[in-house]
């Protein structure tokens, strides 16, 4: 599998948004980086490389704040040839720094989606830096409603988005069900306690869990890289725990 579904597809409501696909590097023990935060590099040369071929063969590339405020990424195709992608942050409250890449370099290919109640002198400075700001609707946490978000990219043209974390945008995704395919780059190294690479989803039942389909495996150096279509749920959600463990 290369490249996104060029078509798009809708939500769970019938809403346009974009085809999503989540792209983490992971240790074998499941950590996208370690109990600090420090994350640079888990996977190998070629699964970098990988990562910015996909960039280049989506619209957009979505990141939370707290991959920017911890890791500073850039978020361009630099290894391969390929056109730069918007580069979208979750960002309910307008945090990203004015230092970061992301608003001193090629600002104009930023977009920072902010909630309702983002301070409005921070919002406007990000604005006068030349990076576009989304207003989005919030969750009742004041955190952003991705699917607003996706409805909205859509709105404008994005036909693919590929999330690049960290785990607390992937986790919000993946339990909103808004994740397509799922590319994850398995690194040869046990780090123990750390960062999951997704958080709790709430799954209690083996026959709840997020399954794939068109799964490809391919060793990349020394990784394996996972790909894979999420498949539609075994079941309706809100069964979960109401049978017996008899399957053993
Ligand atoms: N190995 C990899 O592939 C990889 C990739 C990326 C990151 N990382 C690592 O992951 C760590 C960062 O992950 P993280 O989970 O702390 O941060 P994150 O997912 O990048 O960002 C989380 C923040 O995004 C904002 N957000 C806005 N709307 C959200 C929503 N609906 N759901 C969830 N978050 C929302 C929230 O901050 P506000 O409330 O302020 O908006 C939230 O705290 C770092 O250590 C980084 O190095 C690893």
């Amino acid at each position: 599998m290369s490249g996104c579904d060029a078509g798009g597809t809708t939500n769970d409501a019938g809403v346009e948004r974009p085809w999503v696909t989540v792209k983490l590097a992971q240790t074998l023990d499941g950590r996208i980086a370690t109990r600090t935060g420090h994350s640079q590099w888990i996977s190998g040369e070629a699964s970098r490389a990988l990562a910015h071929e996909l960039r280049a063969a989506h619209d957009a590339v979505l990141v939370g704040i707290g991959t920017v405020l911890r890791d500073n990424p850039r978020l361009t195709v630099r290894l391969v040839a390929g056109r730069d992608p918007l580069r979208i942050v979750a960002d309910s409250a307008a945090r990203t720094p004015l230092d970061s890449h992301l608003l001193a370099e090629r600002p104009e290919l930023t977009v920072v989606a902010v909630g309702e109640l983002a301070p409005s002198d921070r919002v406007d400075t990000i604005r006068r830096r030349g990076a576009r700001v989304l207003l989005t609707r919030s969750q009742s946490d004041g955190r952003i409603d991705l699917a607003d978000l996706l409805g909205r990219l859509s709105q404008r043209g994005v036909r693919g988005v590929m999330v690049e974390g960290g785990a607390a945008v992937v986790t919000s995704l993946l339990q909103a069900r808004l994740v397509d395919r799922v590319v994850i780059c398995i690194a040869p190294k046990l780090v123990g306690a750390g960062v999951e690479a997704v958080g709790d989803l709430g799954i209690l039942h083996l026959d709840d869990a997020v399954g794939f389909e068109q799964v490809e495996v391919r060793q990349l150096g020394d990784d394996i890289v996972f790909d894979g279509r999420v498949a539609a749920p075994l079941r309706a959600a809100n069964t979960t725990g109401s049978r017996a463990a008899t399957d053993r």
